[in-house]
């Protein structure tokens, strides 16, 4: 296998007294799906926003491309080409879907000297970028977003990480926690149609189906440290359910 694109090396996080996180390791390589597991608490969320510029990490290194880097913001993060895409999607849900594509980055046009929004061609890039990098047509351009599947919101929040042409690493905290069987099914889609154009996916998740069914590695942490790695095809839910729980103490 090539070198990792990420390398997170012996990252700790303390907020005030509480340690999140304990000398965690991560590796994601391009064209992979990396899950993250644990219990709850067991710092899945601060490890990726420490990830995604959202958190300085207390000790410990991020590596891009084998080159150190430091994010001060997400923004700065972002403009390393590594988004999210959270639970909660951030989509402005009476907004239609181009209008939350470009929100805070709208396309404008100038007429006479004057700057408008070019509506058409956010719209016209919105219908181009979910059908050429994820093979989605939205039911409806019109519509708020609100009014859309949770898969295809899903498609629209996925459509503004990969708008970046650059995007190489995407994390997707609890993706389908919110979704039935069949639209975490199109997620799950969507998500292997993102690992397909050599972009990292790191995707947390509670459902160890979904786990399993997409994932080429499992990353698990218990209590802010990494207790272990498996490679998906060479495990089990079993295996990987006792490292969650810890071993020792499910015996
Ligand atoms: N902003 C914060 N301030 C204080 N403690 C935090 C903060 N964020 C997370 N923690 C603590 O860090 C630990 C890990 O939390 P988290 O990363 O959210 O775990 P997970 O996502 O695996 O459920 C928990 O004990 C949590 O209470
Ligand atoms: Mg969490």
């Amino acid at each position: 296998m090539a070198e990792p694109l990420i390398k997170m090396r012996g990252i700790t996080k303390r907020f005030g007294g509480v340690t999140a996180l304990s000398n965690v390791d991560l590796d994601a390589y391009a064209g992979e799906v990396l899950a993250i597991v644990g219990d709850n608490g067991a710092g899945k969320s601060t490890l990726i926003k420490v990830l995604t510029g959202v958190y300085q990490p207390t000790e410990g290194d991020i590596f891009l491309d084998d080159k150190p880097v430091r994010f001060s913001s997400h923004a700065e993060a972002t403009a390393m080409g590594i988004d999210a895409v959270y639970q909660t999607l951030a989509l402005a849900d009476h907004l239609d879907p181009a209008a939350n594509m470009f929100l805070g980055n709208e396309l404008t046009r100038k007429v006479a000297g004057i700057t408008f929004l070019d509506n058409k061609r956010m719209r016209s890039e919105t219908e181009r970028v979910l059908m050429e990098r994820l093979g989605v047509r939205l039911k409806s351009m019109d519509a708020p977003t609100e009014s859309l599947s949770g898969g295809q919101r899903q498609a629209v929040a996925i459509a503004r990480a990969v708008y970046h042409e650059d995007l190489r690493v995407l994390v997707m905290d609890e993706p389908t926690a919110a979704l039935g069987p069949q639209e975490t099914a199109r997620t799950l889609k969507l998500i292997e149609t993102v690992k397909a154009q050599g972009i990292a996916v790191i995707l947390i998740s509670h459902s160890l189906d979904d786990v399993f069914q997409v994932s080429d590695r499992v990353h698990v942490q218990r209590r802010g440290r990494r207790v272990g790695v498996v490679k998906t095809s060479e495990s089990n839910t079993q295996e990987v359910l006792g490292m969650i729980v810890g071993a020792e103490e499910a015996a």
